[in-house]
């Protein structure tokens, strides 16, 4: 097997492990952790991996091609990465790396409308290949505008966010205070000084800041204040009211992400959704609820003739991602394992953390028998 990323690091645990030691500790428990007991986040990998596929040896095989056909574009493999807000604070300039990387393997790159870099930027270093994930507004005005901004950097996919009509109770960022910029209390600054190449970075790339929202967010605000100001500004709970607007004044496809129940997908269906993303938002919002892969098989059976299905939440590796596509997702993205390979590789991570699982997705192809993405349905036990 020919590798293309450096085998020190060959598994999402290693990359984990290597970024544990490299990130301050208030950076990696935002990223690594769940809500209030893990207990959805540890299921969703847990239940994921109790898919097992069958392996078909003695029949004639031509290969395994991982190309992947979404909303138009084909893709070199059947996975993305997933939004991820505060993206610098977590490693210094990671959704610039992401991005790049992302079109370097051709595969699609989301960018939060909380993240560290702004939708023009993510158009232009992604050759206008970027999504953009939408937080939604609470003022029409603002909407407009931000739709406008996607609509003119040439956005082909618009992912509105549904799982967060209020903020995940994650009890590590309470602790730790969590706040853009980084809050300077002792424990912060002795954690920081503690991960000089992060200090270092951040020195280089300067504070990270809400970069899309920076013209309507007013100077000179403390913290407090930009805490209210997104309280404010940004109403995450959605109805078909909120919705229709949208998709009224949204030209390209729409996406809807979150979805963890056959009657958000079937409302997706009847507002002119082109796709949904079951998303439990990696067992970070409700720790009471399922593993994201049960809604999956459900929704899949039900309406996959009639809405593109994707799903995230749980994947840390090749084979969680075939699991995934032969339950019925016909996309994947994945959230923490792309910053857990910036946040232990740096500028290496992006394309170390993407080579290595389309080395694996490909393993599995070759091991079952399977030639191309659209059957692994057919090797599902
Ligand atoms: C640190 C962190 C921040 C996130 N921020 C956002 C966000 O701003 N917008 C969004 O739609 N989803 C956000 N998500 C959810 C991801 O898009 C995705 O649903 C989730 O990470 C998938 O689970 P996984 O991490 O197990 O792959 C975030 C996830 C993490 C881990």
């Amino acid at each position: 097997m020919a590798f293309d990323f450096d085998t020190k690091y060959p598994s999402m645990e290693d990359l984990r492990a290597k970024a544990y030691k490299k990130m301050p500790r208030f950076a990696f428990e935002y990223l690594d952790g769940g809500c209030n007991e893990d207990i959805n986040l540890h299921r969703n990998t847990a239940e994921l991996r109790e898919v097992k596929l069958k392996p078909r040896y003695i029949r004639e095989y031509k290969g395994a091609n991982l190309k992947t056909t979404l909303f138009g574009k084909t893709y070199d493999a059947p996975f993305g990465v997933a939004p991820v807000g505060l993206q610098g604070l977590m490693w210094p300039n990671s959704p610039e790396i992401l991005a790049k990387a992302a079109l370097q393997h051709n595969l699609p790159f989301i960018l939060s409308t909380v993240t560290t870099m702004n939708i023009e930027r993510a158009s232009e270093l992604t050759n206008g290949n970027a999504w953009f994930q939408l937080y939604n507004p609470a003022e029409d005005t603002l909407r407009n505008n931000i739709l406008d901004r996607a609509a003119a950097a040439e956005v082909p996919v618009l992912v509105l966010l549904c799982d967060v009509p209020t903020f995940g109770y994650r009890p590590r960022d309470f602790r730790n205070g969590l706040a853009l910029p980084p809050k300077m209390t002792l424990a912060n600054i002795l954690q920081i000084l503690g991960r000089p190449h992060w200090a270092f970075n951040t020195l280089k790339y300067g504070t990270p800041t809400f970069e899309t929202l920076k013209p309507y967010t007013p100077e000179g605000l403390n913290l407090k204040q930009l805490g209210q100001f997104m309280d404010q500004t940004f109403s995450g709970r959605l109805n078909e009211e909120r919705i229709k607007p949208i998709r009224d004044k949204w030209k390209g496809k729409l996406v809807l992400k979150g979805v963890a129940s056959e009657e958000d997908a079937l409302a997706a269906i009847r507002l002119g959704f082109d796709g949904i993303i079951v998303s439990n938002h990696g067992g970070r919002q409700l720790d009471a609820g399922e593993a994201a892969i049960a809604p999956l098989k459900r929704i899949s059976e039900k309406y996959k003739d009639q809405i593109t299905i994707m799903m995230d939440s749980g994947m840390r590796s090749g084979p969680d991602i075939a699991r995934a596509l032969a339950s019925g997702a016909e996309f994947t993205f994945l959230g923490r394992s792309f910053m857990y390979g910036v946040g232990a590789l740096g500028n290496k991570g992006g394309n170390h953390t993407m080579a290595m699982l389309k080395t694996e997705l490909q393993q599995v192809l070759e091991q079952l028998c399977c030639e191309k993405v659209t059957d692994l349905p057919n090797f599902i036990l």
